[in-house]
């Protein structure tokens, strides 16, 4: 501490200036504290945040791993259950050409009502297990020529329910699709479908698109109890009817679409032969 005389030679002007001398030089030594404390803080935040974007980084890493490893597995669980399909179709009178038709029927109606070009998608890889519980009725019934007895149609309805629970259980948005078409696809829009009668929206749209495709390309096809039909005719039965198809059976909203893209229906008819291999997932 200075005890030095001040200029103008006042002892008590002098004791005030030292006693304000030692109060800066506190001051200067707290604030000299507190920078150093300070940047000590900044650099244990620097460390904090470069370990945290080292776990980020890490975490991203699995993640992506986990979402690959889910991802093969969905394609693998999916192409299952698409394989699955194909052989059922060893099982009746419907073909390899008409579960690949199926999924363009359906994607191309998606598409034209609005659907975007991922769930359209979603539906061409779903469609094709629709008739996947086919698997389990006898082929003495699914292949039979000639009328069926009351028991046996009770036997083929149930068709729905067994798909649908082949595809249950799944977290896979592609195969809870599937199930949700497999157990809807012969609902109809008047209610009189089966297996529960669902009428109007209370048939998810994936089941209304998938039946009328179905029901198209079982007009175009040859059963053992019909002939195939031109698609004039087939156009003319699904959209003005007659004792066993009825306008009423379809979606009107998906019957007015079809009215504007009916000969996309028929390209696809003629032009997909009866192979399979672009169905499986990719
Ligand atoms: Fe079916
Ligand atoms: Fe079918």
């Amino acid at each position: 501490m200075s005890h030095e005389i001040s200029e103008d030679g006042n002892p008590a002007v002098q004791r005030q200036l030292d006693a304000s001398r030692t109060q800066l030089a506190r001051y200067a030594t707290d604030l000299k504290t507190l920078l150093r404390r300070e940047a000590a803080k900044t650099r244990q935040i620097t460390r904090v945040n470069k370990q945290l974007k080292a776990y980020a980084r890490d975490l991203k890493k699995s993640y992506d791993a986990e979402q690959r490893k889910n991802h093969e597995l969905e394609q693998a669980y999916a192409e299952t259950i698409v394989r699955l399909s194909l052989a059922s179709r060893y099982k009746d009178e419907e073909t390899g050409g008409h579960i690949e038709r199926l999924s363009h029927y359906s994607k191309t109606m998606a598409l034209c009502i609005g659907w975007s070009d991922e769930a359209a998608q979603q539906l061409f890889a779903a469609a094709p297990m629709h008739d996947v519980g086919k698997i389990g009725i006898p082929d003495a019934v699914l292949g039979k020529q000639g009328p069926l007895e009351e028991e046996e149609w009770d036997m083929i309805k149930t068709h729905p329910t067994l798909g649908a629970s082949l595809l249950a259980g799944s977290s896979s948005p592609l195969l809870k699709m599937a199930r949700e078409v497999a157990i809807t696809h012969h609902e109809r829009w008047d209610g009189s479908g089966y297996p529960y009668g669902l009428k109007g929206e209370q048939i998810p749209l994936t089941g209304r698109i998938v039946m009328l495709g179905d029901q198209y390309d079982a007009l175009r096809s040859k059963r053992p109890y019909k002939p195939s039909f031109s698609h004039k005719k087939a156009c003319d039965l699904i959209l003005h009817g007659n004792e066993r198809t009825k306008p009423a059976h379809f979606d009107p909203q998906l019957l007015s679409a079809f009215r504007e893209i009916h000969h996309e229906f028929d390209g696809i008819y003629s032009r997909v032969i009866e192979e399979t291999s672009g169905l499986i997932p990719s």
